[in-house]
């Protein structure tokens, strides 16, 4: 495995520079596979970062350093030979081993692990990570963000899991506030129970919308909307029955469609369970001398570093009622003290940036020194994620539009093989889409929804990803029993096998990029470009026809692949198929 190679590396660096092994890994990386001219060498040294570091000289002329340094390291049999770039020392490793040492765990009924024990990781801090994510507000849209924070959400936790973390996953809803007011006095008009029964979602979302546009007219419904969340406030049986109602329904509701996203949550939290809570937060706030009031009546913390009321958020409205922020203050608190986390990470949309620094400022302010240990992941906009039916109200309705085009699009292809549960394949694979197409640039980055581009089969897709996959499957299936437990790694000669072996190297890195920055780009670039090294090797690779130790070392190459382009759409929140 990689880790191997860059220890023997390093080791003999070490030697003759006579320093310690682990002051060259960090400077040590595998060549990335598209940049390669002539795709001999397979790691590289950069000695920029070993200057910077003092591990080498500072001064001088830093090509003639590297020639230097080249000249004085020996070949032996792990690395075969040395050459020199512009500040860069290249390593090419013996072949047979490169096979050997990265195909091996394939055979042991251990793919699933592949290296995620790699000493790269040892670096990143392990505990509990507390993940945030999805968070949507009852009665109201789930709205493309939400759609994105979920998948992303999700893509964390699951790499923070494989890294050896304990991951509490959570989802925290907009279950409290104004709106439920309106939604009270709304439902108390124009609500019916047996519909609410039938499609909770859309009744809830109907009676909103109407009782909004009523309340714009009508001073009665904000009177009764007012009395209705004072109810609630003040826990009124009838009140809170009917909004624990609206809650509990909905919650069931979303359940089945994370479901067939592949998500689930470990605790489904929100912003009503923290109303007490945000009372107390207030108290020690005053107590501390932190709660100024404004001009305007309204309670609030300055946190201009001058004190001059510069930076104020407001956390407290001139009526006694609390805000998202109060709220949010409150709930980590809260879950800092029931789940004891390591770090907490909260993902929604770049419009939030501000309330989260805000947040963890306030948090700062109030003594508690773990707010540095809190990471807000901020994401881009999307425009125009439509289904054929207009604007997307509710995520199942995503959801079935991507299952729809795709089954549509498998039937007319002639490449589609016969398939016991088309739809169950056209939502794998139409879920693996959307995710892709979410996560190819920085999350950071606004993008345009386009159902056609990301359903393409060719071209860098999902569901090439999961075309890829089937392909594989279908190959290991079609050899069944020709595998080995050992394979001769002698033969894996051809560049084309040695490029996949060279990519494969690089996935610990990979790994390690995306849980240091929380980028699902890095995975899924890695991925897309093993797909089109497997397509090479498919075409220039048969198993079929050759002699048994190549066809058994290839199958062994196929099997590796397949592996890791397993690990990491799982990864990415994608359920490969193995038929397509
Ligand atoms: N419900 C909020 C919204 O839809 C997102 C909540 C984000 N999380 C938080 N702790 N504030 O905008």
């Amino acid at each position: 495995m990689a880790s191997f190679f860059r220890r023997q590396i390093a080791i003999k660096l070490a030697k003759t520079l006579q320093q310690s092994e682990e002051a060259f890994l960090p400077a040590l990386t595998a060549v990335p596979v598209f940049k390669k001219q002539h795709q001999s060498s397979d790691f590289k040294l950069s000695l920029g970062p070993l200057r910077v570091n003092g591990i080498l000289p500072s001064s001088g002329d830093i090509l003639l350093q590297t020639e230097d340094l080249a000249s004085r390291l020996k070949p032996d049999s792990v690395v075969e030979s040395i050459s020199t770039g512009h500040g860069v020392i290249n390593f090419t490793v013996n072949r047979s081993l490169l096979a050997e040492k990265l195909l091996e765990p394939f055979g042991k009924g251990k793919d699933d692990q592949f290296e995620l024990n790699s000493e790269l990781f040892n670096s990143l801090k392990r505990g509990t990570t507390l993940v945030e994510y999805s968070s949507p507000n009852i009665a109201k849209k789930f709205h493309a963000g939400h759609l994105r924070s979920t998948i992303i959400g999700n893509f964390i936790s699951n790499l923070k899991q494989s890294l050896g973390n304990n991951v509490i996953r959570m989802n925290y809803l907009g279950d409290w506030g104004m709106q439920f007011g309106l939604l009270g006095a709304g439902f108390n008009q124009f609500g019916c129970m047996e519909k609410l029964k039938e499609n909770p979602l859309q009744h809830l979302f109907e009676v909103y919308v109407k009782v909004n546009k009523e309340a714009e007219l009508n001073t009665d419904i904000k009177q009764a909307a007012r009395d209705f969340f004072r109810q609630l406030e003040g826990h009124e049986s009838q009140a809170l029955s009917l909004w624990q109602q609206f809650r509990e329904i909905t919650v069931k509701e979303y359940q089945q469609v994370y479901k067939r996203l592949g998500v689930h949550f470990d605790v489904y939290s929100g912003e009503s369970f923290h109303q007490d809570q945000a009372q107390e937060v207030l108290q020690e706030l005053r107590s501390r001398g932190l709660l100024k009031t404004s001009e305007k009546g309204t309670g609030v913390v300055d946190l201009s570093p001058k004190a001059d009321m510069t930076n104020i958020c407001t956390i407290l409205r001139s009526d006694g009622t609390t805000l998202y922020i109060t709220r949010d203050i409150a709930a980590a608190i809260d879950r800092k003290e029931k789940h004891c986390f390591d770090e907490m990470i909260y993902v929604t949309d770049k419009s939030q940036e501000n309330h989260f620094n805000q947040l963890f400022q306030i948090l700062q302010a109030l003594g508690h020194s773990w707010a540095q240990s809190c990471r807000h992941v901020p994401f881009g906009l999307v425009q125009g994620m439509k289904t054929r039916t207009g604007d997307v109200v509710f995520l199942e309705d995503v959801l079935d539009e991507a299952r729809a085009r795709m089954l549509h699009n498998m039937t007319q292809s002639n490449n589609t093989k016969e398939l016991e549960n088309p739809e169950d394949t056209a939502e794998k694979v139409g879920i693996g889409a959307l995710i892709v197409q979410d996560f190819k640039g920085p999350l950071q980055s606004d993008y345009k929804f386009d159902w056609d581009r990301m359903l393409q089969a060719q071209g860098d897709t999902g569901v090439f990803l999961q075309y890829t996959h089937a392909r594989l499957c279908s190959l290991m299936q079609k050899n069944e029993g020709a595998e080995a437990p050992t394979f001769n790694p002698f033969v894996l000669r051809e560049q084309t096998s040695i490029v996949i072996l060279q990519h494969l190297l690089r996935y610990d890195e990979v790994l390690y990029q995306s849980a240091n920055d929380l980028q699902p780009k890095h995975l899924v670039n890695f991925l897309l470009k093993l797909c089109h090294l497997v397509a090479s090797a498919h075409r220039e690779l048969p198993v079929k026809g050759s002699p048994q130790d190549v066809a058994q070392a290839r199958l062994r190459l196929f099997s590796g692949a397949r592996s890791v382009l397993d690990n990491g759409m799982r990864i990415l929140g994608i359920t490969p198929v193995s038929k397509m």
